[in-house]
């Protein structure tokens, strides 16, 4: 059953930043690209760097470890070799907070 967990506040995540929040055991990657969030896993998928350390490139994130690029809206990472995908959570904001769907 999935449910719809709170995140943050809008506020604590200006346009154009992202940062990492633990919810539930998970490590959420939360990015505000011009007012829309999107969330993926936080921890790189190489060697586990926090993604929040990176640097946003438009609805990409690089990570600030090996250069890995992952897509905000696919988890889809790029480098050298395949790379698991980071999970995706679907976003909703409602009165001035960012919440996840999670399982
Ligand atoms: S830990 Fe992210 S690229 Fe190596």
């Amino acid at each position: 059953m999935t449910r719809w967990v709170k995140v943050a506040a809008t506020s604590d995540v200006p346009p154009e930043s992202m940062k990492t929040f633990q919810v539930e055991g998970k490590d959420i990657l939360l990015a505000n690209l011009n007012g829309s969030f999107y969330a993926i896993g936080a921890i790189c998928n190489h060697q586990e760097w926090d993604l929040s350390e990176g640097t946003l490139q438009g609805e990409e994130v690089v990570c600030a470890g090996h250069g890995a690029i992952w897509g905000l809206k696919t988890g889809q990472g790029k480098f050298g070799r395949p790379l698991p995908p980071e999970p995706v959570y679907k976003v909703d904001v409602k009165d001035g907070q960012v919440l996840v769907e999670l399982e």
